[in-house]
């Protein structure tokens, strides 16, 4: 039996722009499968293993983890999702690629498979906006839902809508985390949106709106590129 090569989506933008939020929400309505290198490195640092250890001293302080292993973690579990659900049409890949190599990693490794991407989302919102979201964001441990104390709350205080789990902080949601974080994406993240113009790849969305307004954005903006 054959299966129909995958066609694969990025979804990018700063630190709190609504990545994580808007994938969770998108992926589903488009037949993708949301694919995030930040919940593999939470995964795996919950399970308490080694390689956890490793990636939580670049994690915790807001730092990259290393290219080759973002690279090899994230190419296995889009291999692993075409396995497990080769109907659906190819990924939702968030929170990659984070720099210039990461994004040329992509592209070979994709023409290797005869697999492509077909569009790159980036999601917009002013500094003051970001920083206000990632100081009250809440995620649920268990599931990796995301939430807002003041913007998304939770319908019980510090409890997960989806698994009921208790909620949590992320541990780079520190002020110093953070500030990396951002400085990071301007230095290194943010000119491969331009390598992606280039391709004529790039869908700019504005992230400073309501989350259903936003959904309802990027859904139009993919319509043509996801048939
Ligand atoms: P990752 O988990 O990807 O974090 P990030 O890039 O820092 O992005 P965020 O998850 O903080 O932002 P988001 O845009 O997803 O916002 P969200 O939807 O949650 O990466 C974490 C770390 O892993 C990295 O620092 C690095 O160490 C490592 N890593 C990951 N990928 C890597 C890579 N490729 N290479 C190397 N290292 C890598 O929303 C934020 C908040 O705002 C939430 O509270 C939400 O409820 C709220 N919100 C969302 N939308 C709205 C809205 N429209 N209105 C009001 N509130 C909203
Ligand atoms: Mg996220
Ligand atoms: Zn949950």
């Amino acid at each position: 039996m054959s299966v129909a090569p995958a066609t694969h989506v990025l979804i990018m933008g700063p630190q709190g722009a609504g990545k994580g939020t808007q994938a969770a929400l998108v992926a589903p309505r488009l037949d993708l499968v949301h694919v995030s290198t930040g919940d593999l490195f939470r995964e795996v640092m919950a399970s308490g293993s080694q390689l956890g250890e490793e990636i939580r001293g670049y994690y915790d302080r807001g730092a990259l983890v290393p290219d080759a292993l973002t690279v090899r973690m994230l190419l296995d579990r889009i291999d692993q999702m075409r396995r497990e659900h080769p109907a659906l049409r190819g990924a939702l890949i968030d929170g990659f690629p984070r720099n210039q190599a990461q994004a040329e990693a992509l592209e070979t490794a994709l023409t290797a498979r005869g697999e492509r991407l077909v569009a790159v989302i980036s999601v917009e919102a002013p500094r003051q906006v970001l920083i206000e979201r990632l100081s009250g964001r809440l995620i649920c441990p268990n599931c990796g839902a995301t939430y807002h104390r003041e913007f998304n709350p939770p319908r019980v205080p510090g409890v997960c809508d989806v698994c009921g789990s208790a909620l949590t902080q992320r541990s780079d949601d520190t002020p110093e985390a953070v500030a990396r974080r951002l400085a990071i994406y301007d230095e290194q993240t943010q000119p491969v949106l331009a390598y992606y113009e280039r391709q004529g790849l790039l869908l700019s969305v504005d992230g400073d709106r309501p989350i259903d307004e936003v959904t309802t954005a990027i859904v139009q903006a993919l319509a043509t590129r996801v048939d």
